[in-house]
């Protein structure tokens, strides 16, 4: 359990976070979607693939939330943060899932079946320490929204304005959960700064998107999804320097931690093509 005055802090983090979103970035799935652009959607079998995918990752929510939640107990602003980030995320998946509805891309039939198979799967925490969570968490939002930052280039290239429209409010969520992480993760720095770093330093040997593997298909999925652009090299340049960065760390300050529990001592994903998964 945390102190009272980090737990304090968390809270105010959140309010500052929460008040934002409320001003500033919430949207409307119904109303700000260019809906009535459809006829302009070309049809791009690794677009709607890759639209599907992340669909299908997002949809792990009930685990995502019960996982934080339970890890969470006690903590007033975490929690809240989790229920708000629970009800944004809810709208990625719909989202996702209306895009490939609307453009015809897959049948009604298709997405429940989609659905069913991905509900019953687990996913399961990949730490059980809250502080560990909190700095994988910072580091899997960033990268979630460098995927859907790419994606949204290539659905732009590829001439589709409503997908695009649909990842540019994706991603502008993504960093926002990213940023609050980010914010705890300088909180837990300040109260405990060798504790963090070797947590953070655990995290980040260790780090593997969650639920891919889960998905069904995974192994044609992968393929496609290269075209998210996010390798080992990506992921270190455009997660893991802008996360340090963030928060006045160099990486120095990280790799000097000795890797007590890592397993490999290897810094970056295993996989060569995408972000590795987690093994569930
Ligand atoms: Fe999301
Ligand atoms: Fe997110």
């Amino acid at each position: 359990m945390t102190s009272r005055a980090l737990r304090e802090a968390f809270h105010r983090e959140y309010m500052t976070f929460f008040e934002r979103a409320e001003r500033t970035r919430r949207w409307n799935l119904f109303e700000d979607v260019p809906w009535d652009r459809l006829d302009e959607v070309p049809r791009d079998d690794r677009l709607a693939l890759c639209a599907e995918t992340f669909c299908g990752v997002e949809m792990f929510l009930p685990d995502y939330l019960r996982e934080h939640l339970s890890l969470l107990a006690g903590d007033y602003g975490q929690a809240w943060f989790a229920a708000n980030w629970g009800y944004e995320e809810a709208k990625h998946s719909l989202v996702l899932r209306e895009y490939l509805r609307r453009t015809g891309q897959r049948t009604e039939d298709q997405l429940h079946d989609y659905a069913e198979q991905i509900l019953g799967r687990r996913w399961r925490a990949p730490h059980d320490d809250p502080r560990r969570m909190t700095a994988y968490l910072a580091l899997q939002e960033l990268t979630t929204f460098v995927i859907y930052r790419k994606q949204r280039e290539l659905a732009r290239r590829t001439g589709d304005p409503v997908l695009a429209e649909v990842y540019r409010f994706i991603a502008r969520d993504e960093m926002a959960h990213s940023r609050f992480y980010q914010r705890v993760l300088a909180l837990h720095l300040d109260d405990d700064r060798a504790g963090t770093l070797a947590d953070l330093a655990h995290v980040v040997r260790t780090f593997r998107m969650p639920a891919e593997d889960l998905l069904p298909d995974y192994d044609d999925r992968v393929t496609v999804m290269r075209t998210a652009g996010v390798d080992a090299r990506v992921f270190f340049t455009e997660v893991v320097l802008p996360l340090l960065a963030a928060l006045g760390l160099s990486r120095g300050d990280l790799f000097r931690v000795p890797a007590e529990t890592a397993r490999t001592g290897v810094v970056l994903p295993a996989r060569a093509g995408a972000v590795a998964p987690t093994e569930g």
